[in-house]
Parts: structure tokens; C-alpha cells; sequence
């Protein structure tokens, strides 16, 4: 299971990289677009902080030729180990083709149905970045379309990995989980939340009035064996 953080801001970033166990993050134009800055440097300044861990960069052209010179360039810029992400179009499954037999490591993204999973693995990513909420909000069920891909994988020993994105609560992120995601991407204030727990913090307060109100408390650290 893989925890990927959705977003292009450094901040948010860097404190994940730090708290937790993250596997990388995913990026699409619109998320650069809110960092309003030059994306090449921030495109670095986000490796960096990174520290070798998984970078999805999704391309902003849309046919054959624009994809894979956009994808040459972003692998020129931050190394072979990128992930392109490229949406699910025409032009996208031909380049994905391309790309994934030309050494380069792809997320097919934009997946809002089972046959556009399949095929995207069949052309050679390795990540498929399945829009959950989007589907959900637009009619459809998500977290249903994740099982759906997961089973139709197993059955066919596909091991292309299932990307959940497009979140829109934690009770979505856990179905989807629950139905086969191998990693799931996550915008930065629900992967705070889903880790808070207000027991945990209740308890971890009350373990230390507890202890407090027997042994006093030694503001420089304690020796808790005597
Ligand atoms: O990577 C795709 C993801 O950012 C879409 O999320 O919440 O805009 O549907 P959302």
C-alpha cells in the first residue's frame, strides 16, 4: 500500500516527507497553476524536497507529437526516474505505447472507467491514476469502478498498479482502499485528517495527566526508570 500526497506546494510537502512514510506525490496542471511560479524550477524545487522518493508530472499537451516532446523534455529536466502521467485520451494511449517502450516510467491518468484501466495497462503504465470522485459526482460509483478493475486484474494477472485519486472524503478514500487500490493520492488537508484521531488525542492527554498528577513533571525530559 502506497500514500502519495497530491499537490505542487513545497510546504505541504516537506512536512509530509518529514511526519510520515510517503511514497510521492502526483501532480497535474492545475495543481502546478496554483503555485503561480515558474514551474521548471518548481518542477526541482519539488525533486529536492522529494529526496528520491516518487514524482508524477503530468503533461499539458494533448496530441502524439506534443506528448512525447513534453515527456522528453520533463525527463531531460528531473531524470529518468519520473513518472509522466498522461491522461486516457486517443492520443494519450498511443503515446503511453510509445513512452512505456521507450524506457519511460508512465501513469496513465483521467481514468473514469473499467475499459480505459484495462487498455492503459495493456499499453504499458505502471501507475493508473482512477478519478474516484469525479466518477461518483458525475453519476457513477468510484470506489465500484476500483473493484471492478482490481478483480478483472487479478483474473488476468495484470499487476499494473491502481492509483486512487479524486477524493472527496475519507469514507471514499477508505472503500477504495477496502476495493483494491495499491496506492491512493491525496490532496494535503485530507491526509492530515485522515491520520488525526480525536481518541488518540484524548487518550495520549489523559496517559499524561495520569502520570503527572503521581510523579510530577520534569520539564527537561524525564527518567521514567528510577
Ligand atoms: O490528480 C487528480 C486529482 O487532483 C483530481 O482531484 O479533487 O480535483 O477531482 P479532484
Amino acid at each position: 500500500m502506497e500514500y502519495l500526497l497530491d499537490s505542487a506546494d513545497v510546504n505541504s510537502i516537506k512536512e509530509a516527507v518529514e511526519l510520515y512514510t510517503l511514497h510521492g506525490i502526483t501532480t497535474n496542471p492545475t495543481l502546478i497553476s496554483r503555485e503561480n511560479k515558474n514551474y521548471k524550477k518548481l518542477f526541482l524545487e519539488l525533486k529536492a524536497v522529494l529526496k528520491g522518493k516518487d514524482f508524477h508530472i503530468q503533461v499539458t499537451e494533448v496530441t502524439f507529437d506534443g506528448i512525447i516532446e513534453e515527456a522528453k523534455l520533463i525527463k531531460k529536466l528531473v531524470g529518468d526516474s519520473v513518472y509522466i502521467k498522461i491522461p486516457v485520451t486517443d492520443d494519450g494511449f498511443k503515446a503511453i505505447k510509445y513512452l512505456s517502450k521507450n524506457n519511460f516510467l508512465i501513469t496513465a491518468t483521467a481514468i473514469c472507467n473499467v475499459n480505459q484501466a484495462v487498455m492503459a495497462a495493456l499499453c504499458g503504465a505502471k501507475y493508473l491514476a482512477v478519478y474516484i470522485n469525479r466518477i461518483t459526482k458525475n453519476g457513477g460509483d468510484g470506489p465500484e469502478v476500483i473493484r471492478a478493475i482490481k478483480k478483472i486484474f487479478i483474473d488476468n494477472n495484470i499487476k499494473t498498479k491502481i492509483l486512487g485519486a479524486s477524493f472527496k472524503s475519507i469514507s471514499q478514500l477508505n472503500i477504495s482502499i477496502l476495493n483494491g487500490c495499491d496506492a491512493v493520492t491525496i490532496n494535503p488537508e485530507m491526509f492530515k485528517k485522515m491520520l488525526f484521531s480525536e481518541i488518540t488525542k484524548k487518550s495520549v492527554g489523559k496517559f499524561t495527566e495520569d502520570f503527572e498528577s503521581v510523579y510530577g513533571v520534569n520539564t527537561t525530559g524525564r527518567n521514567l526508570i528510577k
